[in-house]
Order: structure tokens, then C-alpha cells, then sequence
């Protein structure tokens, strides 16, 4: 396996031209020591315009646009940037090829397919994560010292949400007039809210609490069968207690409360991505906390990933591999409630 804890800049790859790749391109250009080195992409136009836009040295496309991507031995990472069916395959491809991978949430279709892949990069002994980007930023770093230091007493209950109006809502309260094969309401593509952002409060619960021991959920699913109004709520070991929406029917205000024993702390809208934080003691003042970026944040995982490189580890401590497992199951559970298997899944 290539020596890589020595590089200097970290020379992405970048498996699949679509919308995350653009917005994650935007905000690693920036930074001195990552480099966008390749670019694959099935549709030879996209790849261009891409490889223009972010001055990309190499592009692959065409069929084989992947495989060569894996292969690339000017690679150093590859980042999975697919729909949610594909990641299994893909991400495997690339640990077969000895590279290490960032691999967009949610990390797989089932939980299933979340342990065959984490399995392999294991025993391959190479770097792994889920992009959860959210986890990454300074806001919810210091957030979790707050909590660990007991600026709000115990935490005992949160609540979290994130959600967007995706399409128009009909006369049968299901969302109409969207394209039925696009990602978000494709079954085959495990689309819904849930997978694509309802992922997010409960990954972000999964990190202040720990892994649920009890998971409720109820949820509309829509004429194309995928999820588009949740409701989910987590309970854990010591009786903390967490609630997580999502919708495709609703902007939601995208916000984040924990609440302790004495005080709370909201974490400003979009939570997700966020700058600022509040912390709200028992009788005090609240303290409000920013952190100023440029961009969207997306800096802050790369800048995990090429700290885990760097120092030769092949898991993050902050998105750590077991906790996408264990969100994995959790995201099992909730579709379960609701009846939404994929048709990958045998349904
Ligand atoms: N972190 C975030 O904030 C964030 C935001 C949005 C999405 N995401 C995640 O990022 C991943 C990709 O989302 P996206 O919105 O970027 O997706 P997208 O734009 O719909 O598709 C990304 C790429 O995947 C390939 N692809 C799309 N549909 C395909 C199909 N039907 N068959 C084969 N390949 C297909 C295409 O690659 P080619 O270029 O090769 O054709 C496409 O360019 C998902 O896991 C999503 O949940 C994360």
C-alpha cells in the first residue's frame, strides 16, 4: 500500500460529477494542501466542465469512467459522490484498488450493506469514513466540549430537524408533479427523506447520546413510494430522549436544542452547516458562540480526512465507523415502521 501520511496536497478523486461533487469541489479549491485531482464521470461534458471549473488535471469517463478513476495512481482518496444504491459497490471498488474513501451519507442502503463494506476496509486496513459533514464543523466539536463540561448540567433530551419542500403537495396530501426517476423519489435509488437528510438529526443525536436503545417513528410515504413526512424518536441507556423530523413536504427551520438539567444550548440554523451557538445557563445570560467560515464547511471534513491520513489512522474519532453502523440501524428501524423497503432490498 502507497505511503500516504506524507503527502502534500492530498490529491482527491472524485467518483460521480454531479451536485455534492460541485459543492464540495467549491470549498476544497481553496485549501493549499488538497488538490481536486480527477474527476469521473460517466457523461464526458460533465467531466469538462467540471475539470474547467475547478482546474482538474485528469478526467475519466465514459463506462469505464470508475474503475479508472480506482486505478488512478495519482489518486491519493477517492470520494464516493453517488446516489445511496451505489455506494456499496463503489466504495468497495476503491478499497479493492488500495485506495482510501470518503463516502457521501448515508453510508449504504441497510445496515447489511454498511457491514460488508466497513468489514473490508478493516481488514484491508485502509481509511474509511461517511461524509457527514455536519459532525465536522467547530460549532459541534465545541458543542460536545459544552456538553462534556457541563455547561448545561445533564443532558437529557434533544431535538433536531431537517427537512425541504421538494415538489408541490397534491390533493391526496402526497407530493405531485416531480420527475419520478430523479434521486430524491426514486425508490431504486433509495431516495426519501429520510436517507437523504433525515440521516442527519439522528446521526447528530447518535453523537451526543450514544446509540439508541429504542426507536419510534411514524411517517407518510408518497405516491412513489419513498418516505416524505417523519417523525422519529430515539430514546437511550440513561433515559436521554431525542426527536428527529425530516420531510420532503415542509422547509423545516433547521434547527438543533439539547437540553439539560440546567440550561440548553440551540445550535442556529442550518444546524447542519452551522456558525453560531448558544448556550443558555440557568439564570444567566446567554453566552453566543460563532465560528466564521468561508464556503459551505465542506474544509472541515477534508480537513479531518487529511488529519487521519496524515497520522496514519484509518478511522475518524469524529465520524467514527461504528457510529455509521449504528446509525445505519437506527435509519433499518425507522423504515421498518414504516413499511419502505427498496427494491434492491427484495420488496
Ligand atoms: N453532504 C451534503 O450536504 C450532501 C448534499 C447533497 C447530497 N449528498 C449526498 O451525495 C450523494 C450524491 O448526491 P447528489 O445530489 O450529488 O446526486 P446527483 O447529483 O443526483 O448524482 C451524482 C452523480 O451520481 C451519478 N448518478 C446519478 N444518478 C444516477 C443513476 N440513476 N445511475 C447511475 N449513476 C447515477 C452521476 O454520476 P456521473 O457524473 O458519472 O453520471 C451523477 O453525476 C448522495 O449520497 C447524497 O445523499 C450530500
Amino acid at each position: 500500500m502507497k505511503d500516504i501520511t506524507n503527502f502534500t496536497p492530498l490529491r482527491w478523486g472524485i467518483l460521480g460529477c454531479g451536485s455534492i461533487a460541485n459543492r464540495l469541489g467549491a470549498d476544497i479549491v481553496r485549501l493549499g494542501d488538497h488538490k481536486l485531482q480527477a474527476i469521473a464521470s460517466r457523461d464526458p461534458s460533465r467531466a469538462a466542465d467540471y475539470a474547467a471549473k475547478f482546474d482538474v488535471p485528469t478526467r475519466h469517463t465514459g463506462t469505464n469512467a470508475y474503475t479508472a478513476l480506482v486505478a488512478d495512481p495519482d489518486v491519493d482518496l477517492v470520494y464516493v459522490a453517488t446516489p445511496h444504491n451505489f455506494h456499496k459497490d463503489q466504495v468497495l471498488m476503491a478499497l479493492a484498488a488500495g485506495k482510501p474513501v470518503l463516502c457521501e451519507k448515508p453510508f449504504a442502503v441497510n445496515t447489511a450493506e454498511a457491514e460488508i463494506i466497513v468489514a473490508t476496509a478493516r481488514k484491508a486496513g485502509l481509511f474509511l469514513m461517511e461524509g457527514v459533514w455536519s459532525r465536522c464543523f467547530p460549532v459541534w466539536r465545541r458543542v460536545l466540549e459544552c456538553i462534556a463540561g457541563g455547561d448545561i448540567g445533564h443532558a437529557r433530551m434533544l431535538y433536531s430537524d431537517f427537512g425541504f419542500r421538494a415538489a408541490d403537495l397534491g390533493p391526496d396530501h402526497r407530493l405531485t408533479g416531480y420527475d419520478a426517476e430523479a434521486r430524491l423519489f426514486n425508490p431504486s435509488l433509495a431516495g426519501g427523506a429520510l436517507m437523504d437528510v433525515g440521516v442527519y438529526p439522528i446521526s447528530i443525536a447518535q453523537m451526543v447520546f450514544g446509540n439508541p436503545v429504542d426507536v419510534k417513528a411514524v411517517g407518510v410515504r408518497g405516491n412513489s413510494g419513498v418516505d416524505e413526512n417523519v417523525a422519529v424518536v430515539l430514546a437511550f441507556a440513561e433515559g436521554q430522549v431525542a426527536t428527529a423530523t425530516t420531510s420532503l413536504q415542509v422547509t423545516t427551520p433547521s434547527t438543533t436544542t439539547i437540553l439539560g438539567t440546567s440550561g440548553r444550548m440551540e445550535v442556529e440554523s442550518p444546524w447542519w452547516r452551522p456558525k453560531i451557538f448558544r448556550i443558555y445557563r440557568d439564570g444567566k445570560e446567554a453566552e453566543r458562540i460563532e465560528f466564521e467560515h468561508v464556503g459551505e464547511g465542506f474544509q472541515f471534513e477534508a480537513m479531518e480526512v487529511a488529519s487521519c491520513l496524515r497520522e496514519g489512522r484509518t478511522e475518524s474519532c469524529v465520524m467514527p465507523l461504528d457510529d455509521t453502523i449504528a446509525v445505519m440501524r437506527t435509519l433499518d428501524a425507522v423504515r421498518a415502521q414504516l413499511g419502505l423497503k427498496f427494491p434492491m432490498e427484495g420488496c
